[in-house]
């Protein structure tokens, strides 16, 4: 349970409807990743539409305590990353961000090139189910490291030059992609990736390592061919918008009864949450520079929905969407495929007035890998419930996200604790909802 402190609650009196327009950042899930992929290089990087969120601080300070400066470039949201001179880190101030993230993993590729060895400490993130790193530590081995699992965190070496290798994943993992293409782009020969993950932001990724000099090639059927380089210069590039943000804004403006045009948002990363969208009743229309999502009047309509890898619904879109379903009328059917314990957020949508069943089974056509092991993954909402103010703890991120547009949805004043876990994701969402017109006090 997160921290609580004063300044770290929030009141949010419920029942109006968000009306008006934010602009999104840089995507979350690549933004770290990119900066970490600067220390690949032998010349500075320049990251632009950089989010001013925890995770990018973390690796910041990471960054620099391995002696990659950190600086801001000319444009707002631009960031300067030289590892001209890529030291060892001092292993108990390393140690002073376990627990912070999970991006660190992603460091142990990028500092066996440099220096033959890393520690990375016990990881982070958020608390959504086991989150295991096997299959890192697995591709990690199998391009020749070697990795001393110590309870303060890990030690890897790389005796020689890591070798480009054969992976085939057990599952489509996002991280385990990333770690992949992290540590193949300098490993010498092939590296051929099967059953790699190809959310959008990771393509993103492979652009900006193909623009340090890299050679990948995405092909059908999930597969990605490394041929690994000497060596890799900087890169200049603007990270792609964050489009799990912008669906948790669709889905407060639908759940509010709001309006909302998301600059920034693009349709072609977000085609299968549009799909999505219209089904259950919500409109949007796709501007040049981004997407105005409203509730255009009537009953929204419930449906059957699976999260999954990309092209599938995006496990990170499913929160934000239960609370409009809660709205809907009839049974939905949900069945969330990539994590196992995304669900425990629903317990505090009941406590406001939702009917919100769990259930062990697989509730969907695809039998994922939790429908035997006794999993509450998937869920029967039926709506449309009235949802009335209540006092929250936030759980996770985007769980956190959700309780807002509940909070935000229901009647009443509800009070939200933990509010400082969703900066870790969302750049300034008070004074977005500010400029939203979203009645929220913080408690002094
Ligand atoms: C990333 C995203 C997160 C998103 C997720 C899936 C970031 C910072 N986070 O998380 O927002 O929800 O992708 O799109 O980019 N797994 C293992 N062993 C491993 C690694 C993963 O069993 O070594 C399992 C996980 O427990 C999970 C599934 O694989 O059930 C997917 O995880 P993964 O795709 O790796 O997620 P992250 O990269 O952690």
């Amino acid at each position: 349970m997160p921290e609580r402190t004063a300044d770290d609650v929030l009141l949010v009196h419920g029942g109006v409807p968000l009306q008006g327009e934010i602009a999104l950042r840089g995507a979350k899930n690549l933004v770290p990743k990119a900066m970490v992929a600067a220390l690949l290089g032998h010349e500075p990087s320049r990251l632009l539409n950089v989010p001013d969120i925890d995770d990018v601080h973390i690796v910041s300070r990471l960054l620099q305590l391995h002696g990659v400066s950190v600086t801001p470039g000319e444009e707002p949201g631009e960031l300067v990353l030289d590892p001209a001179s890529v030291v060892q880190a001092n292993i108990a101030d390393v140690d002073a961000h376990a627990g912070a993230s999970r991006i660190p993993i992603l460091f142990c590729g990028p500092l066996l090139h440099r220096l033959g060895h890393a520690f990375i400490p016990d990881l982070g993130g958020c608390r959504i189910g086991d989150r295991p790193i096997d299959f890192h530590l697995d591709v990690l081995r199998q391009f020749g490291a070697e990795v001393d699992k110590r309870p303060q965190g890990l030690y890897l070496s790389a005796p020689e030059r890591l070798r480009g290798t054969k992976v085939d994943l057990p599952f489509p993992s996002v991280g385990a992609t990333e770690q992949v293409l992290l540590t193949g782009v300098l490993a010498e020969g092939v590296t051929e990736l099967r059953n790699a993950a190809i959310e959008p932001e990771i393509i993103d990724l492979i652009a900006v390592l193909q623009k340090m000099g890299a050679i990948i090639t995405v092909h059908t059927d999930r597969v990605i061919r490394i041929t690994g380089v000497d060596r890799l210069g900087g890169y200049r590039h603007r990270a792609m918008s964050d489009r799990l943000e912008a669906a948790s804004w669709a889905c407060a403006a639908l759940a509010t009864q709001g309006d909302v045009y998301v600059r920034g948002a693009e349709q072609k990363d977000m085609m299968t949450f549009l799909n999505v969208f219209r089904t259950v009743g919500g409109a949007f229309d796709v501007g040049d520079e981004g997407i105005r999502f409203w509730h255009p009047g009537g009953a929204l309509r419930a449906l059957p929905l699976e999260t999954d890898v990309h092209p599938g619904f995006q496990t990170d879109w499913q929160q934000p969407l239960v609370v409009a379903l809660t709205q809907a009328t009839g049974l939905s059917i949900l069945h969330e495929t990539v994590y196992e314990n995304r669900l425990g957020f629903t317990e505090a949508l009941a406590s406001m007035g939702a009917t919100i069943q769990l259930y062990r089974e697989c509730l969907g056509g695809t039998p994922c890998r939790f429908g035997q092991r006794n999993f509450l993954h998937s869920a029967v909402i039926s709506g449309p419930t009235k949802l009335h103010a209540a006092e929250l703890v936030i759980p996770d991120l985007r769980g956190g996200f959700s309780y807002l547009i509940a909070a935000l949805s229901a009647q009443g004043t509800s009070v939200v604790h933990g509010i400082e876990l969703i900066n870790r994701g969302y750049e300034d969402f008070l004074g977005k909802l500010a400029g939203l017109g979203a009645r929220v006090e913080r408690v002094a």
